[in-house]
């Protein structure tokens, strides 16, 4: 059986068109600021983009690209002046941040109104009793191309490889409050290809190229590929080796073109949600 593939372009671009015709209704267009710390080419590649998508939902945007030598203190204050002002709705600081900066501290210091990465305690406290105001970009993402393709999880067997902040933990909670029965795996994970055999639903976020083989997939599962990796020639390629798993399950995500389009437009749905809140529209 030919899996189907889960287009996440396609899906984004509906997704940023109905955002951007939401935006186009409110009194004030939102606002994002994206902080940029030091030089990862990866990351500068990743606020590009979203500068890109924010031109597209007719946002306005700000871009700080600040030196790999900027003082805590220095990115302290650029927060708080981005907090207090009226036509920034969103606060981004790519992650992550260069050795010596304390990203805890920073998360902790955006206004959580204006927290469109869902990362700070606040936040990640209302999702983890399923009341969230914003959802978690990369898995609120995953959760909308499941919904696009009449996927439920209730009762089904929901495998998470990786438990990172951004999308391991975040992505369980969100599979068990759509009453998934999940399991997180992680390098400690004695049985993790056995348990990832076991997945109605199986989502890799962990960054290894090839880590998913067809052997960890079962007969008619639904494969995530979280990943964004570069294997030996350059290319962009996620965890699941993606031809021999499309064989074995019924849907399969590629890598481009899969989860990734959709984080960003996840942001730009969080950013038109915390302007919304800021204008007190419903
Ligand atoms: N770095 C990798 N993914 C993300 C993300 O979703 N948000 C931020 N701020 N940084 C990241």
């Amino acid at each position: 059986m030919a899996a189907t593939r889960i287009d996440g372009k396609a899906l984004a671009a509906k997704l940023k068109e109905q955002v951007r015709e939401e935006a186009a209704a409110l009194p004030r267009k939102p606002g994002l600021a994206v902080i940029l710390v030091g030089d990862d080419p990866a990351s500068r590649v990743y606020v590009t983009s979203k500068r890109k998508d924010c031109e597209e939902c007719g946002f306005y945007s700000e871009e700080y690209a600040l030196p790999a030598g900027t003082t805590q203190k220095s990115l302290l204050e650029l927060v708080e002046e981005l907090n207090g002002r009226e036509n920034i709705d969103g606060i981004l600081v790519q992650l992550p941040l260069p050795k010596g900066l304390d990203e805890r501290e920073v998360l902790l210091a955006i206004d959580p109104a204006k927290d469109v990465d869902c990362f700070h305690p606040y936040n990640v406290g209302q999702l983890t009793i399923g009341a969230p105001v914003f959802q978690p970009c990369t898995p609120g993402g995953v959760m909308e191309m499941l919904q696009e393709y009449h996927i439920d999880p209730a009762g089904k067997r929901c495998v998470v490889l990786g438990r990172s902040n951004i999308v391991g933990k975040p992505m369980a909670l969100l599979l068990l409050h759509a009453n998934g029965t999940v399991a997180v795996c992680h390098s400690k994970t004695p049985d993790l290809k056995e348990l990832a055999a076991s997945a109605d639903i199986l989502v890799s976020a962990v960054g290894r190229t090839g880590l998913v083989t067809a052997d960890m997939v079962k007969e008619g599962a639904v494969v995530i590929d979280v990943a964004m990796n570069r294997n030996e020639a350059g290319k962009l390629c996620g965890d699941v080796c993606f031809e021999e798993a499309a064989e074995k399950a019924a849907y399969i995500t590629p890598v481009p073109g899969g989860v990734g389009p959709m984080t960003r437009a996840m942001l730009m749905k969080n950013t038109l949600t915390a302007a919304k809140l800021h204008q007190g529209v419903k």
